[in-house]
């Protein structure tokens, strides 16, 4: 099938890179032109595990192509998705602006005689289909001075699901996919283009291989509104998941229990699962919070306070803040001393640093006067890139940001920390304190080897 996909980010370039795998011909549009330069040169502009491989595989085949102009892809395309940013405004709404001149461009290139299905992929507010459909409608009107045909396009809800840092592996083997769309015929041709990932019929890549076992993947069919809110209310329930965790972890230090133990005694219940319990400085990235947010405000313009929502959000923001309370608590002021802090992104995986817990914590450790050195395996340029002003130390390594530092933070649980041997990291400190935010290391092993260390509910 011919298909545009609208944005080339996180989610866009790695849904047509797939859909170019599967097979379709794609064509990413971005307004950001050295994007669609490096993608166009096989380079992602973003660090995504197997991307680069699967790039250069299908930019070879000549499946897979990226622009600016959006008229000609759209003109010719049978599906055209909306894979745009919807970041959060300062109330909390997401800024559908993106959405706004992604659907304009798409009303503008569409032609007569063909036929279209516009996917909201990106994560919008309950409703938007109907918006994006008159924002297309405008689009169509500006350019033809009349009102678009019958039947020419349709605007269906298709929320994507991918983690950062398994976005590949989550796109061709997720747990659902879910499809709204008021017409047949949509319907129809949404569920052609994933057929090869609900049979499981493609070849997989051999960098992302097939998990043993994977069966037919279920599809959910439904009305526009439930999809648009599904995506909603996933979200919902994984922050409040975590949340919970650490409103656990925090009754689990003052009685004296274990968070780990306690999240796995309760995990193996089938009821709840052991996923998203892990406690620590809490959640972050791009969606949990804006996600969050926009459903809370959502909530609100209906007249519902909900209540449980506002209070997932309300322990995330003090859980961030905990590591910075342990360093007070052991080197007593922050002013003018050295802190380590491993781990920027907001995930092990990605080098995104979209509303990331360590954000918060340098910002609050700058706002004490404390002087603090960041190592990151791959965040250390996104992090000069987009805040330069940031009064920090950057490190070429894990341990040369120990060199003469009172204290160590660690914020995200990246493989390579975890293999740091407690003894070196003892060794390499000024003081042997370390606030693990991710519960990574063993605390007993450290405080045999003399650390003061501090985890979160344990
Ligand atoms: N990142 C994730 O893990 C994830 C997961 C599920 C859903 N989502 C949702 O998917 C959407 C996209 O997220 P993302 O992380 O990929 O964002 P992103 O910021 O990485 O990418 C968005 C892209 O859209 C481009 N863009 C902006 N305006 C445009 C326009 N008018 N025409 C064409 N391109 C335009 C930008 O240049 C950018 O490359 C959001 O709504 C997000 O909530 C994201």
């Amino acid at each position: 099938m011919n298909v545009a996909v609208f944005g080339a980010g996180y989610v866009g370039l790695v849904t047509g890179a797939v859909l170019a795998e599967l097979g379709h011909r794609v064509v990413l549009v971005d307004v950001n032109e050295q994007k669609v330069e490096h993608i166009m040169a096989g380079i992602p502009p973003i660090f995504e595990q197997g991307l680069s491989e699967l790039l250069t595989r299908v930019r070879g085949t000549d499946r897979l192509q990226a622009t600016t102009q959006a008229s000609q892809a759209v003109a010719s395309s049978e599906i055209i998705f909306i894979a745009v940013g919807t970041p959060p405004l300062a109330d909390g709404s997401p800024n559908l602006e993106y959405v706004h001149q992604a659907a304009l461009a798409i009303g503008q290139g569409m032609v007569s005689g063909a036929s279209y299905v516009i996917v909201n992929k990106a994560t919008v507010p309950i409703g938007s289909a109907n918006l994006v459909e008159l924002w297309i409608e405008d689009g169509w009107s500006a350019r033809y001075g009349t009102k678009p045909p019958a039947d020419l396009f349709t605007v269906a809800s298709n929320p994507e699901f991918l983690r950062e840092g398994s976005a590949i592996h989550d796109t061709l083997y997720p747990d659902r996919i879910v499809l709204g769309a008021d017409e047949t015929w949509a319907m129809d041709r949404l569920t052609t283009l994933y057929q090869p990932i609900i049979a499981q019929s493609f070849v997989a890549p051999p960098e992302t291989p097939r998990p043993q076992d994977r069966g037919p993947v279920p599809v959910i069919k439904t009305d526009r509104l439930s999809a648009e809110m599904i995506k909603y209310a996933a979200n919902a329930f994984l922050s409040t998941k975590i949340s919970f965790a650490n409103e656990m972890a925090n009754i689990c230090e003052r009685v004296g229990a274990d968070i780990q133990t306690v999240m796995h005694g309760i995990g193996l219940d089938t009821r709840i699962g052991p996923k998203f319990l892990q406690a620590g400085v809490g959640w972050g990235g791009s969606c949990f919070g804006k996600d969050l947010s926009a459903l809370i405000y959502t909530a609100k313009e209906y007249g519902y306070q909900p209540r449980l929502l506002e209070s997932t959000q309300e322990v995330n923001k003090d859980q961030r803040l905990l590591v910075v309370k342990r360093l007070q608590d052991e080197l007593k002021t922050l002013k003018g001393r050295r802190i380590a802090l491993w781990g920027l992104s907001f995930k092990p995986g990605t080098d995104d640093l979209r509303d990331a817990p360590a954000l918060s914590v340098i910002g609050e450790l700058l706002r004490l006067n404390a002087r603090v050195t960041v190592y990151d395996p791959v965040a250390m340029t996104n992090i000069q890139q987009q805040y330069p002003d940031l009064d920090i130390r950057y490190s070429e390594s894990a341990l040369e940001a120990l060199d003469g530092a009172d204290a160590l933070v660690v914020l995200t649980e990246w493989d390579e920390f975890q293999r740091i041997p407690l003894a070196t990291i003892a060794q390499a400190l000024t003081q042997p304190i370390l606030i693990d935010g991710r519960n990574l290391y063993d605390p007993k092993e450290a405080r045999h080897l003399g650390i003061r260390y501090r985890g979160i509910g344990r």
